[in-house]
């Protein structure tokens, strides 16, 4: 089998999953070639530590990587992100095939250090520093893009919120230089993507930090915004402490902007939030949700949550089920809530039991369900434009007709069919919608695709 041949397997976030791709593309750059994991010799675990047993999960992937390849000495492994830097060189006991462990901002020199590894096959590496600086990474050859295109913005984040590990894992807040960020998003549009999501753990500081160059959040929205080319804009994941009045501002002012805002609120009740350290109160959020939707009367809404945080109450998670039923969220993810190590509140006493956390989880997934199907329903009979994204995996019966499947400005998924023969991929397609699934819609085209 030929020693280039790579798999790349991801746990977690967006965050993750775009260092996984760029880390696809810079090894394609140099020669290398992605494979299913039974034909690779390089097995890279791309991990993520903000939730549930990662250093689990880890070892589980591992053990399937050792098996499948019989434990052969020349798989090489690279364990590479939120739970190499957690654990880094521990990483390396008890299993000869793991000779790289690379921690958040390791991750760029991963490329070159498999190199490295090939030709000394006695060598184990770890890059597990953190820059005191965004460090551009070597550009990964795409030669072209999805239509739906994502950008690091920054790196890290300064807020310390009670529960999360972020902070340790990924460090502190970096801002990646505005012409670094409008250069990468003119290359993308150039290769064809007509949508950009600017990603970072905590947008809405960028520039608030030493790394910044004086540009604010709304001023590289702005500037992403004016780029020739570019239909749609979006950003994850922001703060609801941190958005500003031009940042409200810009969902009325900046015409790629979706109307589409993921806040997380984590907890409905001020006494969870005030412990949690996220500095609002519900009281906070909620003139903030009015205040967006009062700029943009369409705005959806979606939210993260964390349920059975230490020391939460029946009457707590009441107030964060009245929270999720005043804001009408389109979507929520939610999570009960686990200690993470050296995080604030892994040292809290008064944690919630474990059936008393999955029976409140599920009584505010059911709740979010209605909410989500009843935000789909209200969607039926309005047009919109979808940005096709693939060809849709169900089956359709017309002939000379293909269902494909693309998102809305608000983000949902939708199927539409459109006429055989053609690549729809990176169209703009006006539809109007004529049914609400339980997870997405159905559109009819109607209009010209562009
Ligand atoms: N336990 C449960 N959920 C968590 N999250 C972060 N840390 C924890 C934790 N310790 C959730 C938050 C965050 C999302 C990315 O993960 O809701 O917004
Ligand atoms: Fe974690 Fe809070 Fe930073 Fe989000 S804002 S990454 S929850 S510390």
């Amino acid at each position: 089998m030929p020693d280039k041949n790579f798999h790349i397997i991801t746990f977690g976030c967006q965050m993750n999953v775009h260092d996984s791709r760029w880390l696809a593309g810079a090894l394609a750059a140099r020669g290398f070639v992605q494979t299913p994991l039974e034909q690779a010799r390089i097995v890279i675990l791309n991990t993520c530590s903000v939730r549930e047993k990662p250093e689990q999960k880890v070892k589980t992937a591992l053990g399937r990587v050792q098996s499948l390849t019989g434990g052969d000495p020349d798989v090489l492994v690279a364990v590479t992100g939120c739970v190499a830097q957690q654990l880094g060189q521990k990483l390396f006991e008890g299993n000869g095939q793991v000779r790289l462990v690379a921690g958040s901002d390791g991750i760029n020199d991963v490329p070159g250090a498999i190199e490295r590894l090939l030709g000394e096959p006695r060598l184990r590496l770890s890059l597990l520093d953190f820059t005191s600086r965004y460090v551009e990474r070597e550009p990964a050859g795409h030669s072209r893009s999805h239509p739906v295109a994502y950008v690091n913005i920054m790196q890290g984040c300064d807020n310390f919120c009670a529960y999360c590990i972020v902070p340790y894992t990924r460090g502190r807040q970096k801002s990646r230089a505005a012409t670094a960020i409008l250069d990468e998003c003119r290359a993308l549009l150039g290769q064809g993507a007509r949508e950009i999501t600017l990603l970072g753990q905590n947008v809405n500081a960028y520039g608030r930090d030493k790394s910044g160059d004086g540009t604010s959040f709304a001023d590289i929205l702005a500037q992403v915004a004016a780029l020739p080319g570019l239909e749609r804009l979006r950003y994850v994941t922001p703060h609801p402490k941190d958005m500003k009045p031009a940042d409200i501002e810009a969902f009325s002012s900046l015409a790629p902007l979706c109307p589409r805002l993921h806040l997380p609120v984590q907890a409905g009740a001020d006494r969870v939030l005030a412990r949690m350290g996220r500095k609002y109160d519900s009281q906070d959020f909620l003139d903030l949700v009015a205040i967006l939707r009062k700029t943009c009367p369409d705005l959806a809404l979606s939210t993260d949550i964390i349920v059975g945080f230490p020391g939460e109450s029946e009457e707590d998670f009441d107030d964060t089920l009245e929270m999720v039923k005043t804001c009408g969220f389109m979507s929520a993810f939610s999570f009960c809530y686990s200690d993470r190590p050296g995080t604030r509140a892994a040292l809290f006493p008064d944690k919630v039991a474990p059936e008393r956390k999955q029976e409140r989880l599920l009584r505010l997934q059911a709740l979010q369900e209605e909410l989500s199907a009843r935000w789909l329903n209200d969607r039926v009979g309005q047009k919109t434009c979808l940005l096709i994204e693939t060809r849709s995996p169900r089956q359709l019966g017309g002939e000379g007709e293909t269902l494909w499947q693309g998102r809305d400005p608000y983000g949902a998924l939708a199927h539409v069919v459109l006429p055989s023969g053609a690549d729809h991929t990176g169209r703009m397609v006006p539809v109007v919608i004529t049914r609400a699934g339980k997870h997405s819609l159905s559109a009819r085209l109607e209009g010209d695709i562009w």
